[in-house]
């Protein structure tokens, strides 16, 4: 029997409402492939800890989740009780870092069912490689005063193993897509990382000669993500530039609670993290109506990355079959609650053939 030791971080806000959601699908699943367990255990860091302990994890946080399969982890950020870039950097941020998860997969495709905001939306199946480790999101800078003003200096970092690590990834992927890689590019206006991104794109690019590339600026590119979606296949942007194109992705698809992510840790050392595109949603909170789709979805990449593609395929259909049916969460147009969506997922999965 596998057994999949799984830490669970809720987090804040929506997360958790929508963590113990998909926990209740993948013990469903687990259930009905008979072969797999998984053991979940439940971390409750959050802004709330914080203000309890002064810190968003334990200073052991890092050695309790490293002996875990995977992490599963739902949203953190609550601006009422702890600033936003203390929350990120003591915990999600953090995780990313020391566990060198490189790499975030995120992708975005027409879902059957869901009302994309798009007027004439065609078939679009992408898929963004993140770079997740370095670029723009750096704690290298500084304040100072010059006279009557105020400066915020905020380095980027790029550094040539950290690109190539992205770029090789999304060729890879493209290999067993459709054989296309979009690099996310700013070199018009950005004079140091952004010619350096390309020229690493060129590089990686002539070691695979079968995948056609092309490289736009993330401002066009963004506007095509609107325009013309159909025509990516996988897309390679830095750290920010990936974060907004994601949630460009996960707005054509038709709300941000759909959206799944997967944080890659590549060498094998430490668990991989499973987050969806969506934060804590404070508007929302309490009212029962986050949509679990992000959530569930996420525990499908958690299950392919753990081989189990067959189930993950079997889970992604069941999420569609309940979509098709019109069987939604507010977001998306319907008058569903968190737990009926994923009552009826897990209904789904019970009642159609693998
Ligand atoms: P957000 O994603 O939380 O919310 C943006 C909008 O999308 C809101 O209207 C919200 O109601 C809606 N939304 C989000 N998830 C939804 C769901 N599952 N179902 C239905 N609607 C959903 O983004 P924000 O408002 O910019 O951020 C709120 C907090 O979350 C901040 O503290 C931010 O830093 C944090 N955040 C955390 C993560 C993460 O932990 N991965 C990601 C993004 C934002
Ligand atoms: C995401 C989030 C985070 C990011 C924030 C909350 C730091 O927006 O995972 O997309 O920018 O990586
Ligand atoms: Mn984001």
């Amino acid at each position: 029997m596998k057994k999949l030791m799984i830490a669970s971080i809720p987090g804040d806000g929506v997360g958790k409402e929508v963590v113990p959601e998909a926990e209740r699908v993948l013990k469903a699943v687990s259930e009905l492939h008979g072969g797999m367990e998984f053991q979940f255990s439940s971390f409750p860091w959050s802004c709330e800890y914080y203000l309890e302990h002064g810190t968003m994890m334990p200073e052991n946080g890092l050695e309790q989740l490293k002996g875990f399969d995977s992490i599963f982890l739902g949203a953190v950020g609550n601006q009422n009780l702890v600033p936003d870039h203390v929350s990120l950097w003591g915990l999600l941020i953090n995780i990313r870092r020391e566990f060198e998860q490189v790499i975030n997969v995120r992708p975005a495709k027409v879902l059957k069912g869901l009302t994309s905001p798009l007027v004439n939306p065609k078939d679009f199946d992408l898929l963004v490689v993140r770079e997740n480790s370095e670029g723009e999101y750096s704690s290298i800078g500084g304040r100072i005063h010059q006279g009557e003003d105020e400066i915020a200096i905020q380095n980027a970092v790029f550094s040539r193993r950290g690109i190539e690590r992205a770029m090789r990834y999304a060729f890879e992927l493209a290999k067993s897509r459709r054989g296309h890689v979009t690099s996310a590019t700013k070199s018009n206006g950005i004079v140091y990382s952004m010619p350096f991104w390309d020229e690493v794109f060129d590089e990686v690019s002539k070691e695979y000669p079968s995948i056609h590339t092309d490289s736009q600026h993330i401002d066009a590119l963004a506007a095509f993500f609107v325009t013309r979606p159909e025509h990516f296949d996988v897309i390679v942007a830095s750290n920010l530039f990936g974060d907004i194109l994601t949630d460009v992705g996960a707005a054509i698809m038709g709300s941000i609670g759909v959206a799944p992510a997967a944080n890659i840790n590549l060498n094998g050392k430490y668990p991989s993290m499973f987050e969806p595109v969506h934060g804590s949603a404070p508007d929302i909170i309490g009212k029962g109506i986050a949509n679990p789709i992000g959530q569930i979805w996420t525990a499908k990449m958690l299950l392919d990355h753990h081989g189990e593609t067959e189930l993950g395929e079997h889970l992604l259909q069941s999420i569609e079959h309940v979509t098709s049916k019109g069987i939604v969460t507010p977001d998306i147009g319907g008058k569903h609650s968190t737990t009926e969506v994923t009552n009826e997922i897990i209904k789904t999965l019970q009642n159609i053939k693998l």
